[in-house]
């Protein structure tokens, strides 16, 4: 089969910048429709799939007969992916078409080559493209961006609220594409209905009316147990900052209270004393205010202040001693221990008092004592439902049954308890509302429901339904005794955390309780505004999600495949989406009977190595990795032939930290994928950080590893491991060169090598060694780093004499003063000589010592015209002189100077960032990695401005050609 362009070249860089920038970007990103915890940037899902589906030029040498031909024509698709990550591309039409037109054009040529195959007309129809598939699908990121590739798309997953994510990314809004709203207000208006309505934009208009309606319906039902404050006289007495509200009622943003239990202390054995882990509100300069507590009459009562905290510790600290449950009794300073505390709260002696209140201001927030009337209305709620689903015990990700709170049910007052069964009530009812509105429209009466594959009336009801029922299920995140207030910080404002602001459920001491009827973050109709800007259509093309255990779907068969497994123990996706489970599932199991059978979502089969769930870590990663390597090989049995099938390895963050890119898990990951039958063909490392970002100590590469992977040959042969190392430094020089030129970030470039490397391993059964044992994953990962170093040492060869002395005398040196005598010796094995590179302008040499010119010491005026003795080295460090001082621009007037021989330059920067990087030289290594990276803009600049002339070669020449 063909060699797909993600088997030879990507433009990483562009790929990464945007996935980056994405992560910045909250509306109007389909993750707004609800939380799943480590979704794929959609930038980096869209690039992957396009380039494991178009050819690489070098597939047809009759099109692209030349190594120059081939390479100008990787750098037109270069082009096309670098336009197709940019987020406000992300419904451009004009781009993606270009992008679907490339896959069309790719797929008929396989058709034409493959007609012969055994299974042509199901696997070859020049008329139709193959489904997508993802069966590890999650938040559906990847199955969404195969569809607005133009591909039918299939996502499956184990967890029912994945599976209803994706439902609501990829199934329902094209079955309603281009239909107008049916809520009567907009029917109402006959601008709006004669309007066009695009994509999801009808569904989502809907989705707002019928939340709005939801919202207006509960304030009706439940207003009462959200009073507004009134402020008085007396409140302004002692803060006359309260004066022009008095007679006032003002609309309350949160409730902030404090668990209690009773003292340790004898003499308070009946005072439910506060466990504050601080009394801060608001830390915003000119703008603080803090609880605080007064003690009289062996009680006490909180008041809320004004201004700095006379002592700002104390306040900073609450009734907190030191990290963890160590608190002190406010009455008496007597310690509240751990243990205390936890056999408080088993015993079902944990309460909770108000400490203060904040309401909405005509300036920003007002902060007011609590009241007894705002304590006791929030005593009065009396809910009807608790969902008593048992927390796991697994301590890492939900810490709060030690202290008594074991249920999901535990989490929520009973106030937000009668709010959320309400809201989920109201799902239903609306339902009914959209169904009546929806017949009334004039869609049929057809009565098949949605799960059932209906598309009218009813189906179309179920649909809202769904986003309401997210609605419902996001609000539930930010109304729990786990959010808790951010007092803010000297220049920016203070708000609530949700609930899920980790991936773990954590004990909070004091908590802030939302009005979910206000209007601010945290309420009904922030939440629904947020829902609502998620529902996309990303194409008229179906869209399909099921529920189905990865280690035996049958869904992937004939399928373009790309797919995100879990990665070992990261998250704990199955524990921690119970938590919205259990609100889903209330509203609407009545539209997705089969989703939401189960009590809980199921969890044996889930792919996570949970040591609490298998009896030891032993067992749970054996657990993982049997079970990863039997979903790999369902994949690698079912996948269309005519494609790759590209595997996300996500690096866990204290990986990364200790041991880099070449961590044990990773090892092992490739291992399994390995076993489970697959060759690799290549490795490209996907950020979500930048890379200027990233700390040289930490060593932090890449967030995750996207593996291209085709099924082993089943006539693999065995080589020996010289036959190996003998292909590996043939092989891996050409490949160095593809990834050079693809611009590939030097941060990036050992992880990139891994994947021709391995190439080269996995293209046989097995490797020996000298004694008959095959060669272990390590080993040939160690022997693919050693000749790659050994390829770009053999790069030097290349530069000028100069060049190649400084290269040397750095790596010992860096920009430090060395002796004379040293870098003399060294110049004669080099062929040059010290007062040669004094006068080259790239040395100092005074009073015996030598030292290289850092590139600010450099010159101003400097002319490469002019310089009768040019080296790579200067050209280098003058580039990244007026790159500093004049940017790309100026760097690119140098540039179109040097003409061909600025090519050279980029080289030598690979050379000097990989240098750094081992003697970990930080701010060194980001000025080289800059360079590469600006490399194809100032290119691009040159080109511009730069007059081509006949002499510009190289760095010129494939573009004009
Ligand atoms: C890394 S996440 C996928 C994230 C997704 N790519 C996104 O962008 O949102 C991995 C998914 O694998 C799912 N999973 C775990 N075990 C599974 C199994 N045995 N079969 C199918 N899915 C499973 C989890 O529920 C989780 O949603």
């Amino acid at each position: 089969m063909k060699k797909k362009l993600i088997e030879v070249a990507l433009p990483l860089d562009a790929i990464n910048k945007a996935s980056a920038r994405e992560k910045a970007i909250r509306h109007g990103h389909p993750s707004t429709l609800h939380l799943w915890w480590a979704r794929r940037p959609l930038a980096a899902a869209r690039a992957v799939i396009f380039a494991q589906m178009v050819d690489d030029p070098s597939a047809h040498p009759d099109l692209f007969p030349t190594e120059k031909k081939q390479e100008k024509e990787r750098q037109r698709l270069f082009r096309i992916i670098e336009e197709l990550v940019e987020w406000e591309n992300t419904t451009n039409e004009t781009v993606l078409q270009q992008a679907r037109d490339e896959i069309w054009q790719s797929w008929r040529r396989a058709c034409a080559e493959n007609a012969d195959h055994p299974r042509a007309k199901e696997l070859f129809d020049r008329q139709k493209l193959p489904a997508f598939h993802d069966p590890f699908a999650g938040g559906g990121s990847l199955p969404l961006e195969a569809q607005r590739l133009g591909l039918e798309a299939y996502a499956s997953d184990l967890n029912p609220v994945a599976v209803l994510i994706c439902k609501a990314m990829i199934e329902i809004p094209p079955k309603f594409a281009g239909k107008p709203p049916v809520n009567p207000e907009a029917r109402k208006e006959k601008s709006l209905i004669a309007r066009e309505w695009k994509g999801a934009q009808g569904l989502a208009e809907d989705v707002r009316y019928y939340g709005q309606w939801m919202r207006d319906e509960a304030e009706k039902r439940i207003g009462h147990l959200y009073p507004k404050v009134a402020v008085t006289a007396e409140m302004a007495k002692e803060r006359p900052d309260l004066k022009p509200y008095v007679g006032q009622k003002l609309t309350v943003i949160a409730w902030l209270w404090a668990r209690t239990v009773k003292s340790s202390n004898p003499a308070f054995a009946q005072v439910d004393v506060p466990l504050a882990s601080t009394f801060m509100l608001s830390t915003k300069e000119g703008k603080e205010a803090y609880v605080e507590p007064v003690i009289e009459n062996g009680r006490y009562r909180f008041t809320v202040k004004l201004g700095k905290a006379k002592d700002a510790e104390a306040a900073k600290n609450g009734t907190k001693l030191s990290r963890g449950a160590n608190f002190q009794c406010v009455m008496s300073k007597t310690p509240l221990a751990p243990q205390y505390i936890k056999d408080e709260g088993k015993a079902g002696r944990m309460g909770a008092r108000l400490m203060a209140i904040v309401a909405e201001g005509e300036r920003g927030r007002v902060y007011l004592s609590p009241t007894p009337e705002m304590e006791a209305v929030a005593l009065t709620a009396a809910p009807t439902w608790k969902p008593e689903t048992p927390l796991p015990a697994d301590m890492r990700s939900h810490w709060t049954p030690p202290y008594g709170l074991t249920t999901y049910g535990d989490l929520f007052t009973p106030r937000q308890l009668v709010a959320l069964t309400t809201f989920s009530d109201l799902v239903q009812e609306a339902c009914e509302r959209v169904k009546r509105d929806a017949l009334a429209a004039g869609l049929s009466d057809d009565r098949k429901p949605l799960h059932d594959g209906g598309t009218a009336a009813y189906a179309y009801a179920d649909a809202v339904g769904v986003y309401l029922g997210f609605v419902v299920s996001s609000l539930s995140d930010r109304m729990t005794t786990i959010c808790t207030w951010d007092a803010g910080g000297p220049t920016w404002g203070t708000k609530t955390r949700s609930t899920f602001a980790r991936q773990a459920i954590p004990m909070s001491w004091d908590f802030a309780e939302v009005n979910p009827l206000s209007t601010q973050s945290g309420s009904l109709e922030n939440s629904l505004d947020y829902t609502a800007k998620g529902v996309v259509c990303a194409g008229i093309v179906r869209g399909c999600a099921l529920q189905a255990d990865a280690g035996t779907q049958a869904t992937s068969r004939d399928r373009v495949i790309s797919t995100d497994p879990p990665y070992y123990d990261n998250i704990g996706y199955a524990d921690l989406s119970d938590f919205f489970y259990i609100w889903l599932r209330r509203s609407l199991q009545s539209v997705f009977p089969d989703l939401f059978a189960t009590l809980a979502v199921p969890k044996a089969e889930e792919l996570v190595a949970t040591p609490y769930r298998h009896g030891s870590k032993e067992k749970a990663e054996t657990f993982f990795l049997d079970g990863m390597t039997q979903a790999m090989h369902r994949l690698a049995e079912q996948a269309h032939p005519a494609f790759p099938v590209t595997v996300y390895y996500a690096f866990k963050q204290s990986e990364t930290e200790r041991e880099g890119t070449t961590s044990t898990g990773w090892e092992t990951f490739l291992d399994a994928v390995i076993r489970a039958g697959f060759a690799l063909s290549g490795t490209w490392p996907v950020r979500t950080e930048l890379a200027n970002k990233i700390s040289m100590g930490t060593n932090i590469l890449a967030s995750s590893i996207v593996l291209v992977c085709r099924p082993r040959a089943a006539a693999a042969p065995t080589a020996t491991r010289r036959e190996f190392v003998s292909a590996l430094k043939a092989e891996l020089p050409v490949a160095l060169a593809h990834l050079q030129r693809g611009n590939i970030a030097p941060v990036d470039l050992a992880q990139a090598a891994i994947g021709p490397g391995m190439a080269v391993y996995t293209r046989y059964a097995k490797v020996l060694d000298a004694e008959g044992k095959p060669l272990t994953v390590r080993e040939a990962l160690a022997l693919i780093n050693q000749t790659l170093d050994e390829a770009l040492a053999e790069q030097e060869g290349d530069f000028d004499a100069d060049s190649r002395w400084a290269l040397t005398w750095f790596e010992q040196s860096g920009f430090a003063e060395g002796e004379y005598g040293v870098a003399e010796q060294l110049s004669k094995s080099k062929n040059t000589s010290v007062a040669g590179m004094v006068e080259a302008g790239i040395l100092e040499s005074k009073r015996g010592k030598v030292r290289l010119l850092k590139p600010q010491e450099l010159p101003d005026d400097w002319d490469p015209a002019t310089d009768p003795r040019l080296t790579a080295w200067e050209i280098v460090h003058h580039l990244i002189r007026v790159l500093a001082s004049g940017g790309e621009g100026a760097a690119a007037e140098l540039v179109a100077k040097l003409g061909a021989r600025a090519e050279i330059a980029r080289e030598l920067a690979y050379r000097l960032y990989t240098l750094c990087e081992r003697k970990k030289r930080a701010a060194e290594a980001l000025a080289y990695n800059g360079l590469v990276q600006s490399w194809p803009e100032i290119a691009r600049l040159a080109r511009e401005d730069g007059k081509p002339r006949a002499e510009q070669g190289g760095l010129f020449a494939d573009a004009e050609e």
